[in-house]
C-alpha cells in the first residue's frame, strides 16, 4: 500500500504542485519609456519573479486588441498587441521563462471578441453574411422589433443585447457592449478557436486561464431569466436585482465544453498542459466544470469563494471542508486573495495589521492543500490606489462616473467587486526612483503611481528580512521542498483541542515508505497565545515572525497573528 502510495507520488502532475503569479503585463515593467508595461519589460524582470519562488506566471492578455478592456477585448488572437512587443518578444519569453525553469500561462478570452474585431465586422455587415453567425443575433420583440429579444442582462445589469439600426437585429454580450459573444453553437467557431489553442500551445505555452468561461454558451430556446430572491450579486452566483442568471450563466452545455478544451490541451503532452477556469458559481457548479464523475474537465477552477473569507477560524474551517468536499484527490483545489478585477486583499485590513494579516493569509495560501496564485505585487503588500471615477480608465467604471460624488465615494468604499478596477492594476513598485522604478522615463504612467511608492517597493522588502516579500519567498521555498505540503494530505485539527482563535491543520504524504507529517498553526488574534504543544519532538521549518521561538518540549507560543510550520 505504502509502496504504491509512492508511485502514486511520481505521477503527480506538475501543475497540481505548482504556486501561480498573476503579472498585468500593462503594469510590470515599461521598456520602451511610454508608460505602459511590456513584454520586453517583462523579460527585464523574470530573475526577480523567479527569485520569489514562484513556478508558474499567468499572463492577462497581450494579443492584438483597442485597449477599451485592456486586452480582454480581443481583436486578433494570433497576434501580438504592437503597445506590448512582436510575435519575436513573445517567443523570446516563452524561452527565458521556461530557461529558468518555469511555466507560462496565456489567458484566453473565448466568450467575446472586441468589436473592432474582423470577425465581427463581417458579422455585422448584413444579415447574409458568411460571419453572420459567428455571434449570437436576435429578432427583437414583436410587434416591430424594436424591443430586445428577451429579458437577459449583461455583467452590470444593463440589458445585454444591442441593437443594429442597419441589419435591425440584436446581438448578445454578456459583458460590455464592445464586446460581442461568439456563437459557439456554430462548429466552424469552435474549430477555428480551438485550432487557434492548438497554435499557441505549440509555440510551448504550458496552460491557459479561461476568461469568464461559465458564460460561454446560453440558452438555445432564450427563455427569459426568471426572478431570484437575490438583490446583491456574491460569489457563487451573479444573480442581482432579482433576476436569476439560469439561461445565461452556467448553463449545462457549458460543463461539456470544458470537456472539449480538456481534449484539445491534452493532446499535447510531454510536458502536460492544463486549464483553469475563471467561472463564477456554487462550488457544486466549479466541480461539474472539473468533470462531475470524473477530472476529465478544466484541471482547475478558481474558487473565488476564498477572497472574502474573513479571518475567523470557523469560517475557513468550513471552508477548507467545502473544498475538500468538492475537490478531493485527484480534484484539487485553488487559493486566490487577489486580481485585477477586485479590491487588493491587503487593503480590506486596517493598516495597523494589514503585513501581520497579510502573512497570515500568504502562509495559508502555501500549506493548505490546493494551487495559490498570487497577484503581481501582492508579495511586497502593494496597497489599492483608491482613483476617483471621473479619471478612471476602466471601462467598467464608466458607469458611475455621472453618479453624485457622495454616491460615488460610497460606492468605492463598500464595493470590493472592482466597481473601478484602475486601482488594483497600478504600476508596480520596484524602488523609490520616479515612476516607482517602472519605467526609464519619467513620465505620466498609464495609470498613477500609488504614491506610498517610497516606502512600499521591491527593493525595501528585499533589504527586510523580516519584510511581507520575504515571508512569501520562505514559504514558496518551503512548500516546494516540502511534498506534505505541496501535494499531501489535509486534516484539520479538531476546534476543540486548540485555543479559541488558533486555526491548524495537518499536511501528510509517504516519500520513500515514510510519512512525512506537517503541522500548521494560525494565530487568527491579535494577542499571544500559548497552548500545549501536541507534537513535543517537532521541529520548526519556517513561521511569519523571523525572530520567534515559539516551541520548548511542552508549549507552542505564537505571537499576535504569527503562523507557524513544524514538521515532526
Ligand atoms: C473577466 C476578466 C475581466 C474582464 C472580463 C471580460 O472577468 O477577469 O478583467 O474585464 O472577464 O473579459
Amino acid at each position: 500500500m505504502v509502496e504504491k502510495k509512492n508511485q502514486d507520488r511520481k505521477n503527480i502532475p506538475w501543475w497540481k504542485k505548482t504556486t501561480i503569479y498573476q503579472i498585468y503585463p500593462r503594469s510590470f515593467k515599461d521598456s520602451t519609456g511610454n508608460g505602459i508595461g511590456d513584454l520586453r519589460g517583462i523579460i527585464s524582470k523574470l530573475d526577480y519573479v523567479k527569485d520569489l519562488g514562484v513556478e508558474t506566471i499567468w499572463f492577462s492578455p497581450f494579443y492584438s486588441s483597442p485597449q477599451a478592456d485592456f486586452g480582454y477585448d480581443i481583436s486578433d488572437y494570433q497576434n501580438i498587441d504592437p503597445e506590448y512587443g512582436t510575435m519575436d518578444d513573445f517567443d523570446d519569453l516563452v524561452k527565458n521563462v521556461h530557461d529558468r525553469k518555469m511555466k507560462i500561462v496565456l489567458d484566453l478570452v473565448l466568450n467575446h471578441t472586441s468589436d473592432q474585431h474582423n470577425w465581427f465586422i463581417e458579422s455585422k455587415s448584413s444579415r447574409d453574411n458568411p460571419k453572420r453567425d459567428w455571434y449570437v443575433w436576435k429578432d427583437g420583440k414583436k410587434p416591430n422589433g424594436k424591443a430586445p429579444p428577451n429579458n437577459w442582462k449583461a455583467v452590470l445589469t444593463d440589458c445585454g443585447w444591442h441593437y443594429d439600426t442597419k441589419t435591425d437585429q440584436w446581438y448578445w454580450a454578456y459583458f460590455l457592449p464592445f464586446q460581442p459573444d461568439l456563437n459557439y453553437r456554430n462548429p466552424e467557431v469552435k474549430m477555428h478557436m480551438m485550432d487557434m489553442i492548438r497554435f499557441w500551445l505549440r509555440k510551448g505555452v504550458d496552460g491557459f486561464r479561461l476568461d469568464i468561461l461559465g458564460t460561454v454558451y446560453e440558452d438555445p430556446e432564450f427563455r427569459n431569466n426568471p426572478l431570484s430572491w437575490k438583490f446583491f450579486p456574491t460569489d457563487d452566483s451573479m444573480d442581482v436585482f432579482f433576476r436569476s442568471k439560469k439561461y445565461t450563466d452556467n448553463y449545462p452545455d457549458n460543463f461539456e465544453f470544458a470537456k472539449e478544451l480538456r481534449k484539445v490541451i491534452d493532446e499535447f503532452q510531454n510536458p502536460p498542459r492544463f486549464l483553469i477556469g475563471e467561472i463564477s458559481g456554487t462550488l457544486e457548479e466549479l466541480r461539474n466544470y472539473c468533470g462531475k464523475d470524473s477530472p476529465d474537465g478544466l484541471n482547475l477552477v478558481f474558487i473565488f469563494q476564498s477572497m472574502r473569507t474573513k479571518l475567523k477560524v470557523k469560517k475557513f474551517h468550513r471552508l477548507i471542508q467545502e473544498f475538500e468536499t468538492y475537490f478531493p484527490d485527484p480534484y484539487i483545489p485553488t487559493w486566490v486573495f487577489s486580481n485585477h478585477d477586485f479590491l487588493r486583499h491587503i487593503s480590506r485590513f486596517k493598516e495597523k495589521n494589514a503585513i501581520e494579516k497579510s502573512k497570515l493569509y500568504s502562509v495559508l495560501q502555501l500549506t493548505v492543500r490546493g494551487v495559490p496564485t498570487i497577484y503581481y505585487g501582492e508579495e511586497i503588500g502593494m496597497r489599492q490606489h483608491f482613483l476617483p471615477f471621473e479619471e478612471s480608465l476602466d471601462s467598467v467604471s464608466l458607469k458611475f462616473k455621472k453618479l453624485p460624488h457622495l454616491i460615488q465615494n460610497f460606492l468605492l468604499k463598500i464595493s470590493d467587486y472592482g466597481l473601478n478596477r484602475d486601482g488594483c492594476r497600478t504600476p508596480m513598485q520596484w524602488n523609490m526612483d520616479e515612476t516607482a522604478g517602472f519605467s526609464p522615463n519619467p513620465i505620466d504612467t498609464w495609470l498613477p503611481i500609488n504614491p506610498n511608492y517610497k516606502s512600499i517597493n521591491v527593493e525595501n522588502s528585499i533589504e527586510d528580512k523580516d519584510s511581507l516579500f520575504c515571508c512569501y519567498q520562505r514559504f514558496l521555498k518551503l512548500r516546494k521542498k516540502t511534498p506534505a505540503l505541496n501535494s499531501g494530505n489535509i486534516t484539520l485539527m479538531n476546534l476543540k483541542t486548540i485555543p479559541k482563535k488558533v486555526f491548524g491543520y495537518t499536511r501528510s504524504a509517504i516519500i520513500d515508505g515514510n510519512e512525512q507529517m506537517v503541522y500548521v498553526y494560525l494565530n487568527f488574534g491579535n494577542k499571544i497565545t500559548t497552548f500545549h504543544n501536541p507534537v513535543p519532538n517537532s521541529h520548526l521549518l519556517s513561521s511569519t515572525t523571523i525572530s520567534s521561538q515559539p516551541l520548548n518540549s511542552q508549549n507552542i507560543t505564537l505571537q499576535p497573528f504569527e503562523g507557524i510550520v513544524l514538521e515532526k
